[in-house]
């Protein structure tokens, strides 16, 4: 007899955003001319920067030619693109990561959801609640049991303490989904050393890093002192670059960093990972590469992060309309999201917005017990629908 995987019976049928995408989809089909403005799923509506769609035109014109034409690519990803990642994203911040560390992806989703893999089904693992869903389901799909809640609320302004987690890994996210907060140096070196003190491993999601906009807050766990030990980075082209449809990201696997068989040997991720990717990922295309690598060019730091001052400005009008109307908001100055206190039940909240105004949003228990009570707004849209959807809130 054919034995299932029951741990699928463990998590809910339906990821968050099909769920969400499929009570919309019956809701258009109910009321066929609704206008309805999505600010759930982040998902960028922007087209792709100039200097990137060039680079692209010009990597297809490579493909329909002998001379310069490219098959399966280098295993972590094109050097031209992980030099440049590694000089802009990090030397430049004054973050040691080598381009033989950086491996390329089709995206940060994949990563974060593969990279459990590389451990042992024992393992205790600790997320933030509210906390993007991936981290969780992917442990939970593998049989993992030991998933630990760190609490993140308004009293801690969203950002959990190691003070007393005795988990193996940890999956931290800043700035954060969905609460839009954003992590302080002190906050994440104190996870650092945490890390280092019980050899255990952070995985760092960075993939919202373009938002921030406050000096002084790290784009990179890379930043932090010590963290080449003991912690692991995903980033993103998706909200960067609008890559949503394009699909590329990285994962940052530095030489050090470890985890330990059961003779209490010291065994290095980086090849593992590397063994990982080789076996079940022929990486992104030479076209996306090409795309991705010229967001480092100076047109396009300056094409990008122009798209992104512009979700930003979508955010603070979000943000503030919503305060003005005397909702208790946070997020969205360093973030896409806007995390509001609804003070009842998300989804009844939720299925009232897209009902009377057509609006769609995140119920905030999507994300976690702790998420009840909220609705997470997204910034990615035009403006004129985030100046109707505020007209119509
Ligand atoms: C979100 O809305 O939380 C994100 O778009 C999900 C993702 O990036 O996979």
């Amino acid at each position: 007899m054919l034995h299932v995987n029951e741990n699928y019976a463990r998590i809910k049928p339906t990821y968050l955003f099909a769920e969400i995408a499929h009570r919309v989809a019956a809701h258009q089909k109910a009321n066929p001319d609704a206008k309805i403005i999505r600010l759930g799923i982040g998902d960028v509506t922007e087209p792709l920067a100039p200097s990137v769609i060039a680079a692209m035109h010009r990597a297809v014109d490579e493909e329909a030619g002998r001379e310069n034409f490219h098959g399966y690519g280098p295993e972590q990803g094109y050097a031209f693109l992980r030099e440049k990642i590694a000089a802009v994203d990090y030397a430049a911040r004054g973050a040691d990561i080598k381009a033989d560390e950086i491996f390329v992806s089709d995206g940060a989703k994949c990563d974060c959801g593969n990279i459990q893999e590389l451990f042992g089904p024992d393992v205790a693992v600790a997320v933030g609640d509210p906390v993007y869903p991936v981290y969780v389901d992917t442990n939970v799909m593998a049989g993992r049991g030991d998933i630990r809640l760190l609490p993140c609320n308004a009293a801690n302004g969203f950002v959990p303490g190691p003070d007393g987690c005795t988990a193996d890994i940890v999956y931290l996210c800043y700035p954060n989904n969905p609460t839009g907060a954003v992590a302080t140096k002190e906050q994440l070196q104190a996870w650092v050393d945490w890390a280092n003190e019980r050899k255990a491993l952070i995985l760092f999601d960075s993939a919202y890093e373009a938002f921030i906009r406050t000096p002084g807050i790290p784009h990179s766990i890379f930043e932090c002192t010590g963290a080449r030990t003991c912690a692991i980075e995903f980033r993103s082209f998706s909200k960067t670059a609008g890559f949503t449809g394009v699909r590329c990201g990285y994962t940052v696997v530095p030489e050090e960093v470890a985890a330990y068989a059961a003779d209490g040997s010291r065994v290095s991720l980086k090849p593992m990972w590397m063994r990982r990717q080789t076996t079940k990922f022929n990486g992104a295309s030479y076209i996306t590469q090409r795309g991705a690598e010229a967001v480092y060019s100076p047109e396009g730091q300056s094409e990008t992060k122009a798209t992104v001052d512009f979700y930003l400005e979508n955010a603070r009008l979000v943000r503030e309309a919503l305060a003005a109307r005397g909702y208790t908001v946070a997020g969205g100055v360093d973030s896409p999201y806007v995390w509001v206190d609804v003070k009842g039940d998300s989804w009844a909240f939720f299925d009232k917005l897209l009902k009377e105004s057509n609006i769609v949003t995140t119920p905030g228990a999507g994300f976690g017990k702790a998420g009840e009570g909220y609705i997470r707004i997204s910034a990615f849209n035009s403006r004129e629908n985030v100046l109707e959807a505020i007209d119509r809130l």
